[in-house]
């Protein structure tokens, strides 16, 4: 077979593998092909820990919602005992979805044939009209437990029962960001957009600077900024720090709240921009927390999240409504202006005369992002 033939043919990505400033960019149908999609589902994203927002997104007993993640339904709930939980979204009748968007309920009632599962922890409490089938139990028709854990208020799901537990897969990362009392924060404003590009179009758009002074020409290119090497990263996850002074969550100008009392180290010298693998963007500065969730739709189609979060303090002052809104139109802003150029991106690169490129000095974590995704898509 040749490398035309078999697109997992890991010659295909020989250029791709070189040291960044030898290497090229990955061949363009890895941003439009549905075999390479399907591939980086069946080897990414149903294997690793997938970041899905923060646990006060269910914040009261009884609290549910649904969403999909890679093709997989999937609903979180918070029982009555307080702990948040994932599950299959499909009915262990003939599968239906029991639950729908948020809300917050006793139990999940199928609106099928009204099956009913226990939110604490999915167990079948009602089957009508079940009595006379053979053999069945309805302990054994629970819905299905998906692994959730958490870090600090965020939550973690995984679809593989064998996968190591969070904590390996975020490594140092906790320690490195322990001065923000992220667990002590709250999210202020969840936002969601449907984006027509390939999820790794917007990752590999999120952990490089080179785009700032053209795409943020308007906006954050105000913000001045350096050029600086990755941090060390033992974890799955990478990432950038910029020593500046000043909120790098507003625009240039703009009054904001007092800086996060507790930080220490690098987190008071300026702001990091960290890639929890695959597809989580955390940006955190002096004074709030903000975050790019991404999940893969199709080869073209992603769902983005930002999620805002600030401290306690913060949030409780009595001009937070007055001066939030200075941070949400920078970000408003600046991800409209990331959103744009990545369908355009993802527009071109659907061209049947796209080829690879090569890379600046300015893109290590493209290219290390990049040669992560053919490790697991190409496998050992
Ligand atoms: S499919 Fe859910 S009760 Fe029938
Ligand atoms: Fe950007």
């Amino acid at each position: 077979m040749t490398a035309v033939d078999n697109p997992f043919d890991p010659a295909r990505y020989a250029a791709v593998r070189k040291p960044l400033l030898e290497a090229w960019t990955l061949p363009p149908d890895c941003y439009t092909s549905e075999s390479f999609f399907r591939r980086e589902v069946e080897t990414i994203f149903l294997k690793v820990w997938n970041f899905v927002g923060r646990e006060d997104r269910v914040p009261a007993p009884g609290d549910y919602a649904a969403f999909e993640f890679a093709g997989a339904p999937v609903v979180i709930a918070r029982g009555r005992d307080g702990g948040v939980r994932a599950f299959a979204n499909s009915c262990r009748h003939r599968g239906a979805k029991v639950a729908e968007g948020e809300g917050n309920c006793r139990a999940f009632s199928c609106p099928y044939h009204a099956w009913t599962y226990a939110i604490d922890d999915g167990r079948l409490i009602g089957a009508m009209e079940m009595d006379e089938t053979a053999g069945f139990d309805r302990k054994d028709f629970g819905l299905v437990e998906l692994r959730l854990e958490t870090w600090a208020g965020f939550l973690f799901l995984n679809f593989d029962r064998a996968a190591p537990p969070l904590s390996d897969w975020l490594g140092d990362l906790p320690e490195t960001l322990a001065s923000y009392g992220l667990e002590t924060m709250a999210t202020t404003r969840r936002a969601e957009y449907e984006l027509a590009c390939n999820w790794k179009v917007y990752v590999e758009n999120a952990m490089e600077s080179y785009h700032v002074p053209t795409v943020h020409q308007q906006t954050i290119q105000k913000q001045k900024r350096d050029h600086n090497p990755p941090i060390p990263a033992a974890g799955e996850y990478c990432g950038l720090f910029t020593r500046h002074t000043g909120s790098r969550a507003l625009l240039p100008g703009a009054r904001g709240f007092p800086h996060i009392p507790t930080l220490e180290g690098d987190a008071a010298r300026g702001t990091y921009y960290i890639l929890i693998n695959p597809s989580t963007m955390f940006g955190l500065t002096y004074d709030c927390m903000w975050w790019l969730e991404l999940h893969p739709v199709g080869p073209a189609r992603t769902r983005l999240i930002v999620g805002s979060c600030f401290p306690g303090e913060t949030t409780g002052r009595d001009d937070f409504d007055e001066l939030v809104g200075a941070y949400y139109e920078r970000w408003n802003k600046s991800i409209a202006e990331d959103n744009a150029i990545s369908e355009r991106q993802q527009a071109g690169l659907s061209s049947p005369f796209a080829a690879p490129g090569r890379f600046s000095h300015m893109e290590p974590l493209v290219h290390a992002i990049d040669n992560w995704v053919l490790d697991r898509v190409l496998g050992p």
